[in-house]
């Protein structure tokens, strides 16, 4: 059936949830770091599907190992073993140099898992009294939309309508390293769940050595630190793991988004012995979760990162990337500042965090073939997949400069 884009929007509007507010693009196809739409017009994705595509679109690698796999097995479930899983597991384990993995599918399930994991730990190794496990989070968090991620948010569109919430979670503000101080004087905490740069609240970057800090003062106290590198991790900062900035192995390490390339969801969550073997068989899982199909898939995803240095160029075509947006604050008014770390950035724009200028400035873009999508209604995160090369960085950057110079 043909369909123009304003039909595909009509469906989508008529017949579907109304839980996103997406930009009036219909897209059909998509190819290392373009995009696609029905009448074939070619977008540069600054986007990455919330940095899920660090790859690239469609990577050939990636695509053929989902195709070789889904011809052979695609699922089991746990009840049985499969033989492509505990090679994926030796194979991130020592990608990432920790002692085992809990492969699940969603980053949420990767972050659920995590604070389950974390509240066993208390209970059967720090010999914490029962049911009164703290975990700690930082204000601005974002890591999804079950009741338990909402009940840890501070973004009142998350949360609010949505209550009773969870209990046993503490905020304190991010980047702050006395009030986490101050949270760990309590001994029921636990845990304190952190992203080294909180990509949703709008790429915010905290002052460095703070998650070596955190870190201190969480082992000084015998609190796990655990590092929600869903949307930082795999490249996308110019580091494997934005925590390598500060040279720490978080205790609890979740991944997700990138570790499929954007081909179906994957997450993971890494710890060490005596975190991970607290939880026992029967006491979680997830049917979908390790599946061969998923495993092949994360496997090849993980090869593509190394084999194409894809984390060198997002730390060099990082700072092109500021420098260039850094001229482009100097020359206009509309721009505040510009501010992350290697192709996760943020551009701030001088109006207030209610106002509509970043979605109609997205629009130009998408009019001018960039995609990119609003964090707030003054920040507009630029976040292209990890493939894009030099010259084509130069391209999008004439493109956001003329956009909002003509804006
Ligand atoms: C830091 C972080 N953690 C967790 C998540 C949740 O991932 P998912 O949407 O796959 O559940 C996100 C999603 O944006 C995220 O940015």
């Amino acid at each position: 059936m043909i369909q123009t884009s304003s039909q595909a929007i009509a469906l989508e509007n008529k017949y579907g949830a109304l839980n996103y507010h997406p930009l009036p693009v219909v897209l059909g196809r998509g190819e290392g770091v373009f995009l696609y739409d029905e009448s074939g017009k070619q977008y540069f994705d600054f986007l990455s599907a919330y940095s899920a595509v660090n790859q690239g679109h469609c990577h050939p690698k990636i695509i053929s190992a989902l195709t070789d796999q889904a011809a052979k097995l695609t699922l089991t479930s746990r009840a049985f073993h499969n033989d492509v899983l505990g090679q994926y597991e030796k194979y991130i384990t020592e990608y990432f140099g920790y002692d085992r993995i809990l492969p699940m599918n969603t980053g949420v399930e990767g972050g659920e898992t995590a604070v389950k994991l974390c509240r066993k730990w208390a209970y059967e190794v720090k010999k914490a009294p029962k049911n009164h496990a703290k975990i700690l989070f930082a204000e601005g968090n974002f890591w999804g939309r079950t009741l338990a991620a909402i009940s840890s948010s501070t973004d009142p569109s998350s949360k609010n309508g949505f209550g009773p919430y969870m209990p046993g979670f503490e905020l304190i503000p991010y980047n702050d390293l006395e009030a986490l101080e101050k949270a760990l004087e309590d001994p029921d905490v636990a845990g304190f769940m952190v992203e080294p740069i909180q990509g949703e609240a709008g790429v915010v970057v905290p002052d460095d050595g703070y998650m070596k800090r955190a870190f201190e003062l969480c082992r000084a106290k015998n609190v796990l630190l655990i590092a929600d590198e869903v949307q930082t991790g795999i490249g996308r900062t110019g580091k494997l793991l934005a925590c390598g900035y500060d040279g720490i192995q978080p205790d609890i390490l979740i991944l997700g988004k990138a570790l499929s390339g954007g081909v179906l969801p994957v997450s993971a969550v890494l710890a060490r012995d005596e975190i991970m073997l607290t939880i026992k068989p029967g006491e979680h899982g997830s049917t979908y979760g390790g599946n061969p199909l998923a495993c092949a898939v994360a496997m090849s995803a993980l090869e593509v990162v190394e084999e194409e240095n894809l984390v060198e160029n997002a730390y060099k075509l990082g700072m092109i990337f500021r420098e260039r947006m850094q001229e482009l604050v100097q020359k206009s008014d509309l721009v505040n500042s510009i501010r992350g770390k290697g192709l996760l950035n943020a551009l701030l724009i001088n109006d207030t965090e209610d106002s509509e200028t970043a979605w109609k400035i997205c629009l130009k873009l998408m009019g001018n073939g960039l995609l990119a999508k609003p964090t707030h209604g003054n920040i507009i995160r630029f976040a292209p997949p990890l493939v894009i090369d030099e010259h084509q960085l130069l391209e999008c950057c004439d493109i956001i400069e003329k956009t909002i110079l003509e804006y």
